[in-house]
């Protein structure tokens, strides 16, 4: 799997590690693939960097995860993204075909982000810094809302 071109990890204004352009990105256009290893939701191992494959994406029952192991590990959330992600369980090959593409133009130096949108369940506190910021790292359904644990409820802030 080649490296991601046109792409630098640097600490983030977001949180910790994120990702930046050192080329810009037309709106449409792949800005890169996502090389990981499987795991079962059984295994023990750390899932903070990796995408959530439930048993209907994959056909396989269980819930799956796709770890990252390359710069897409360290893709921050922004509650408005300028990638979204595209991931697809591969039956012939035996793995994840994952990529983003770019939703808007992104010019050098501009941070990728996409929307995690975790389920309610798991979300955690976002420092994206959008005007549209959810305050939360959650998907935006209201079933999923209405899952967020009781102690991060003070930190939604809902469309108007
Ligand atoms: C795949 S890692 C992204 C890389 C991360 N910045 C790092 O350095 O490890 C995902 C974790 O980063 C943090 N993160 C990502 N986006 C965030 C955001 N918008 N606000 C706060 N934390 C964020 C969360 O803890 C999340 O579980
Ligand atoms: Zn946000």
């Amino acid at each position: 799997m080649p490296f991601c071109d046109g792409l630098r990890v640097v600490k983030s204004s977001i949180h910790g590690y994120g990702v930046v352009t050192t080329r810009p990105f037309a709106k449409g256009e792949l800005v890169c693939y996502g090389d990981g290893v499987f795991y079962p939701e059984s295994a023990d191992f750390d899932d903070t960097y990796a995408l959530v494959f439930d048993g209907e994406d994959t056909g396989l029952g269980d819930t799956y995860f796709w770890d990252l192991v390359d710069q897409t590990r360290w893709f921050n959330h922004s509650c408005a993204p300028n990638a979204e992600v595209r991931g697809k369980w591969d039956p012939n090959e035996q793995r994840v075909n994952a990529h983003w593409i770019a939703v808007r133009d992104i010019a050098i130096g501009e941070e990728i982000t996409y929307d995690y949108a975790f389920v309610g369940e798991v979300a955690e506190p976002c420092a994206c810094g959008a005007p549209s910021c959810r305050g939360l790292i959650v998907d935006p359904d209201p079933a999923e809302l209405a899952k967020v644990p009781a102690h991060l409820q003070r930190l939604l802030r809902r469309a108007a």
